[in-house]
């Protein structure tokens, strides 16, 4: 089936967002989230990048909003105790099937869990320095998104940053994975929402253009590759 993707469809729903989801093709689509990120969400760069030089001034606190199963967080642990470096990593989800698999699947990395809202977050009044989600924004309406961004600003300490990852929308982008899956939909990818919800956030997503008009003055939009883009905002380091 063909797709018109010059325009956002909003009105699509991935499968692993209706409440009455098949639990264990729900897990298995966490479980293999790892294997996408690695494949496409460059986790090792958002460490490199934005994580470490702030874990080289001191503990790290890093808040990954829409944690899905997690992977990010092990990943980023794991590169802080290969380089000597510490930090607190905190993984939110709204949806409590995602926290309950990842926790069960921590692993040693010592992450804290929190079935909650970013803006729950606010009302505590915790800061982080690294705030961070992957394939979120596309899911959100336009209230939600201004919503998280808004949070985001408010939960971030000083020199802290905001970094917002998501599919960049493409027709090329669809027909990469829509071929690239295809051979391991009956294998690797058997019995989860992983090619099928793929296809629809693919839909879903923005592009750097259309973000750019949505996000509030302040944040930058960058395209990065493969297929992707960023929504940043740096808050300024109060130290002299
Ligand atoms: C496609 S999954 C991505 C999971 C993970 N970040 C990854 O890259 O594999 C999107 C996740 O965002 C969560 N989510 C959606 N809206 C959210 C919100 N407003 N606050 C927190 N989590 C949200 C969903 O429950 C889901 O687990």
């Amino acid at each position: 089936m063909r797709h018109d993707l010059s325009v956002r469809d909003e009105r699509v729903r991935e499968l692993m967002d209706e409440t009455d989801a098949d639990l264990e093709m729900l897990e298995r689509t966490y479980e293999r989230f790892g294997l996408v990120n690695a494949l496409v969400s460059r986790p090792g760069l958002l460490y490199r990048r934005d994580v470490r030089p702030r874990a080289r001034r001191g503990p790290v606190r890093v808040l990954d909003i829409g944690a899905g199963g997690a992977d990010a967080c092990r990943l980023l642990a794991a590169r802080l105790r290969r380089d000597g470096l510490t930090g607190s990593i905190t993984a939110l989800d709204a949806d409590a099937r995602a926290i309950d698999w990842a926790a069960r699947h921590d692993d040693g990395a010592g992450i804290e869990y929190r079935h909650a809202l970013s803006s729950d977050l606010v009302a505590e009044g915790v800061t982080f320095d690294v705030i961070f989600s992957n394939h979120v924004l596309h899911h959100l309406d336009d209230g939600e998104l201004l919503g998280i961004l808004d949070d985001s600003q408010r939960l971030l300490a000083p020199g802290g940053i905001a970094v917002h990852r998501d599919i960049a929308r493409s027709s090329t982008a669809y027909a990469l994975f829509a071929s690239v899956t295809w051979p391991f939909a009956g294998s690797l990818f058997r019995g989860s929402f992983i090619r099928e919800d793929g296809l629809i956030s693919i839909r879903r997503s923005y592009t750097p253009r259309e973000l750019a008009t949505v996000v509030p003055d302040g944040w930058r939009v960058v395209a990065g590759l493969p297929a992707r883009l960023e929504a940043r905002w740096e808050a300024v380091d109060a130290r002299p």
